[in-house]
């Protein structure tokens, strides 16, 4: 453990002292509180210098691992490096000092941002409108819902009751379709890992409310059935739902209007410049297309105008890159995937070898390590591992359709430098685990914190001592 390592009130010592105020202005001895407000004892506070209490937050700042720190290669979750400057601007006071309850009059400027944003995503994506009232991606998923339901009920169609699902896809899709009221149809993915049309014909009918799908699905695969799958579902009289979390390689190459999808959600959060994870703020705006239009929903914000903010940032990185720059953020991101994929697939499980959108799945080491008296390395023990070398993990066990999966997405922003020095640390990783899986199973070996249990963990954070 290192000296600063310590808690705050193990530093402290009686009498020393961070700050001195200077003599008190008041008259006489200050305001009198009555005897019975005031502290019978003296408020357990460190007692420490100012060098000790800048020492302790900067150290305990740099415990986590963060995008600003090092490589974060979370497949599904695109924990991207965004630019400092839309932060800069999402903070200046004159948007973040605005009032929730000002009058509508005095915030024309707010306004117009989110004008201007609902028409830059719109012709991002091929929609004709956005309801920025959802904050985050789970959010717009059940307020997407919630506007097939409202299409097929004001049609008198009340019969449909059902959403199909994907086996592929994120947990928060049948999720939210099943706090919508609709219950949840799965159709199965082929061994290439796209929608399996000929699973899903039969499932179509007069009860199918619609499809929930991910393009590039949770694979990181392009779904090139996708204008089939849309005339069968359109021709049953279901809707087609985009989860538009997964849109980043798409921006400006390809729009989910086009597909034949009636109803989109995004994640600002993850492909507009905020960075996303910890249950920080959200954006999950709902697009619609022209036949859904009257059943969006309207204020079009949330309380307070939604998530501000992140609106805000979104904005900012679209006007920023313009039109033809934001073509290469998906492209950038693919080459990086596929050059990961390439250089491992020697030594890591790879279920599906086509060229990758952005992400894509290992199922584990090729060579564990497991012997008859030895268990091998889990795809657990490799994530950890790669903490110690000072690499985030990917995303490991999900997709569920592989029972080793860890997910790999570098994102547009990353070098080749940082791409080579991944590998060659996964690589490192793979031989050690086929030398000595005990060695990872033991890991992280250099973290302020091993392995936490990491249910209780979440479920029931202690932060602080
Ligand atoms: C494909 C997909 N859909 C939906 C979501 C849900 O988004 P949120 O976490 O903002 O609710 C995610 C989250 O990462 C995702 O990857």
């Amino acid at each position: 453990m290192k000296y600063y390592d310590k808690l705050i009130f193990e530093l402290s010592r009686p009498g020393r002292s961070g700050y001195s105020l200077p003599a008190s202005f008041a008259p006489g001895k200050g305001i009198s509180l009555p005897e019975n407000l005031r502290r019978k004892s003296s408020l357990d506070l460190p007692q420490v210098s100012e060098v000790d209490v800048v020492r302790h937050y900067t150290n305990l700042s740099q415990m986590n691992f963060g995008v600003d720190t090092g490589f974060y290669p979370l497949g599904s979750c695109t924990m991207k490096y965004n630019p400092k400057i839309n932060e800069e601007i999402a903070s200046h006071p004159l948007f973040s000092g605005l009032h929730p309850l000002q009058p509508e009059e005095t915030v024309r400027g707010a306004r117009e941002v989110i004008d201007g944003l609902d028409k830059a995503l719109a012709a991002i994506t091929g929609f004709r409108h956005f309801t920025f009232l959802p904050c985050a991606g789970a959010h717009g998923e059940l307020t997407g819902l919630m506007i097939m339901r409202e299409y097929h009920m004001a049609r008198g169609d009340s019969a449909r009751t059902k959403v199909i699902v994907p086996d592929s896809a994120h947990g928060t899709n049948p999720a939210s379709a099943h706090v919508c009221g609709l219950e949840i149809v799965e159709v199965k993915s082929r061994p290439d890992g796209l929608v399996d049309v000929e699973d899903l014909k039969p499932l179509l009918g007069p009860d199918i409310a619609g499809i929930m799908m991910t393009n590039p699905n949770t694979l990181g695969l392009f779904e090139k059935d996708i204008k089939e799958i849309a005339s069968l579902v359109h021709g049953c009289g279901g809707l087609l739902y985009y989860d538009g979390a997964n849109m980043n390689p798409l921006l400006g190459k390809v729009r989910p209007g086009d597909m034949g999808f009636d109803i989109l959600h995004l994640n600002l959060h993850k492909t507009f410049s905020t960075p996303h994870g910890g249950g920080g703020p959200g954006s999950g705006p709902v697009g619609v297309a022209e036949s859904v239009l009257p059943y969006l929903h309207i204020p079009v914000t949330s309380g307070f105008h939604g998530n501000f903010a992140v609106m805000m940032r979104a904005y900012a990185y679209i006007l920023m890159l313009g039109k033809e720059n934001i073509r290469m953020a998906g492209p950038l991101a693919v080459l990086g995937a596929n050059y990961i994929k390439e250089s491992l697939k020697d030594v890591y499980k790879l279920p599906i070898g086509s060229v990758c959108k952005h992400e894509f799945v290992f199922d584990g080491l090729l060579n564990d390590g497991a012997r008859d008296d030895v268990p091998g390395a889990t795809t657990l023990d490799v994530a950890k591992r790669l903490l110690d070398y000072g690499f985030h993990a990917p995303t490991i066990y999900f997709p569920l359709l592989f029972h080793q999966a860890l997910m790999i997405e570098p994102t547009e922003t990353e070098s080749k430098e940082t791409l080579d020095a991944f590998i060659a640390v996964m690589r490192t990783i793979a031989s050690e685990a086929a030398e000595d899986p005990q060695l990872l199973r033991s890991a992280p070996h250099n973290t302020p914190i091993r392995r936490p249990d990491e249910t209780t963990a979440a479920r029931n954070p202690i932060v602080k001592a």
